[in-house]
């Protein structure tokens, strides 16, 4: 069934693991992941960022999850992923989401509360969940821009102030993570900050944190992209380890979009550079479909701990 966050957030965080939130905007993303999720019996969040909702249009991915979720017995939530302003999180709200994000990093402290606020009303009001967020991560998303000396991290001392005056069912924070598969410096030991995340996780008990920019960008991906004809010289991500530390703790939804591109990307470079009379798309994204079914399986058995938890 279409599901809010509020079961699997609860038993997540009582657990000490945490939901993946798969970014989605094509037929085979969906099903790849749903197919992962449902052998692992893991509860899901399927997201749409607004350029998936402009990509694909909001009613071809609200249909397609409605098929995602009536072809297996999974709770799966459908969230917006960074909304930017409330008319796309009513839109949303309207038009069969069950949880939505405001994203108001970018305002300041009291702009971003009353913002959040107005959608929270309007969310729980029609039984909608509302991911808030406080920080700012670096990094590119397609509306959002951030050089890397502009990320702020969360901080702490704000975080009960803002969950209270919000009225907000999670909350996303900024520890070092960033969007994308060029998170740290090539040679530099990637770092995020868990002291933050601990002193939130104290300050807030019991309650829901959110970690975006979480994909581990796989090398073995990378080197396939750039072995079949990419150019994607130094991405890295965030190590898997450090996933795992953050499920443990306060961290029940984390983010994975780069990761899903990758290994659709690699996926398809592969089989075109080995069968270059193909031209069927059928060819080429049978196996792309699967190489994000394997990403997914892995993340979920082997990085966030939610296998079985359905
Ligand atoms: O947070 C960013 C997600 O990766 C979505 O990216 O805005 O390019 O769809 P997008
Ligand atoms: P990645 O770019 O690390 O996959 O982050 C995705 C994300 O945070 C979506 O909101
Ligand atoms: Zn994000
Ligand atoms: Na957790």
């Amino acid at each position: 069934p279409l599901v809010t966050t509020t079961e699997m957030f609860k038993k997540a965080y009582e657990g000490g693991y945490a939901i993946g939130a798969f970014n989605v905007n094509n037929m085979e993303i969906i099903q790849g992941i749903t197919e992962a999720a449902a052998e692992e019996r893991a509860p899901l969040i399927l997201q749409v960022s607004a350029g998936a909702r402009k990509y694909a249009k909001h009613i071809y991915l609200t249909k397609l999850v409605e098929a995602a979720i009536a072809d297996t017995d999974l709770p799966i939530a459908l969230h917006l992923d960074h909304g930017a302003d409330f008319d796309i999180c009513k839109a949303c709200v309207d038009g069969g989401f069950s949880s939505v994000m405001i994203d108001g990093s970018k305002y300041s402290f009291e702009e971003n509360i009353a913002l959040t606020r107005k959608v929270v009303e309007y969310a729980h009001a029609h039984g909608v969940v509302v991911e808030g967020e406080l920080g700012t991560l670096a990094g590119i998303e397609d509306d959002v821009h951030v050089k890397a000396d502009d990320a702020l991290f969360t901080r702490p001392e704000e975080v009960e102030e803002f969950v209270t005056r919000t009225g907000v069912d999670s909350l996303a924070i900024a520890i070092g993570t960033s969007h994308g598969a060029y998170k740290f410096k090539p040679g530099t030991k990637p770092q995020l900050r868990f002291d933050i995340l601990e002193e939130v996780g104290r300050r807030l008990p019991g309650f829901p944190i959110v970690l975006h920019g979480a994909s581990s960008v796989p090398q073995e991906f990378v080197a396939e992209v750039n072995k079949y004809g990419g150019n994607m010289p130094g991405a890295i991500g965030v190590p898997e380890e450090m996933l795992r530390q953050a499920a443990q703790m306060a961290v029940c939804k984390i983010n994975i979009d780069s990761d899903l591109r990758l290994a659709m990307t690699a996926a398809v470079r592969k089989h075109l550079a080995e069968h270059p009379s193909d031209f069927d798309p059928r060819q080429y994204l049978t196996p792309a479909r699967t190489a994000i079914k394997e990403m997914v399986r892995h993340k979920i058995v082997d990085v966030l701990g939610c296998a079985g938890k359905a």
